[in-house]
């Protein structure tokens, strides 16, 4: 799988490209050294300097698959544990943390009978805005560089094998469970149609977070974005 790999110096969004590509109905990963319009979920921005990695790959699934992230999140998971970290952890939806702070972004698009996987991963970034402090490189956790470029074979490896394994429904939420951060703690989570406040009950197989509101009603969220309370 992917047996394409097309990689660029610096591209206006690795999404933005594969988005292009689609006519061409086949599986292909595209990755840039830097991006000058990285995009993040939420319309935010990633910021996406030169040292970073950015990769999207182009899938079009047999069916709708509400879990990719999940492939992606355990994919980026393999890697990292293959480069000798440790303290990896999911903020669901789609960030993986690093002794807590941000390393990985990821942001799944649907257009056009297709879906789009962008993967940003800070490997080698050395300084980071103020607007995402809370953000760590693999260089900065280590102490040494990394070669991007073996960092994105190893991501392609695995995320070939993570989403086969989605495909044929042999990915299961339980193997990502030990990496969740937050279970049983008191969030907000903020959706286009407001904020509702309760405790991280569980993530189910659609990869929807589990919510136990304040009258112990079970509320069930496809997406949004979670912030840690404190009560
Ligand atoms: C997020 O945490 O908000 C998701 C960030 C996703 C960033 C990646 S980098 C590769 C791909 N190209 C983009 O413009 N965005 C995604």
């Amino acid at each position: 799988m992917f047996s394409k790999i097309l990689t660029f110096n610096r591209v206006t969004s690795t999404q933005d490209v594969a988005r292009r590509l689609i006519g061409q109905r086949e599986e292909i990963a595209v990755a840039a050294r830097a991006q000058t319009r990285g995009r993040g979920r939420q319309s935010r921005l990633w910021f996406s300097p030169r040292g970073g990695l950015y990769v999207s790959f182009l899938l079009f699934p047999r069916r709708r698959l509400t879990s990719l992230p999940l492939a992606a999140a355990r994919s980026v998971i393999r890697i990292l544990e293959h480069f000798g970290f440790a303290r990896v952890s999911i903020h669901w939806p789609n960030d993986i943390l690093l002794d807590n702070r941000k390393v990985c972004g990821i942001l799944c698009e649907q257009v056009r009978g297709a879906v789009i996987c962008g993967i940003g991963l800070n490997v080698n970034t050395r300084r980071f805005p103020r607007s995402v402090s809370n953000s760590i490189s693999l260089s900065l956790a280590a102490g040494h560089e990394f070669d991007t470029d073996q960092v994105l074979r190893a991501l392609v490896t695995a995320f070939s094998l993570d989403y086969r394994n989605l495909q044929d429904g042999g990915l299961d939420i339980q193997d990502l469970r030990p990496y969740l951060s937050g279970l049983g703690e008191p969030v907000e989570v903020r959706t286009r149609s407001g904020a509702i406040t309760g405790t991280v009950f569980d993530i189910d197989n659609d990869w929807a977070l589990l919510l136990a509101d304040r009258v112990g009603r079970i509320r069930k969220f496809l997406c949004g974005d979670v912030r840690r309370l404190t009560w």
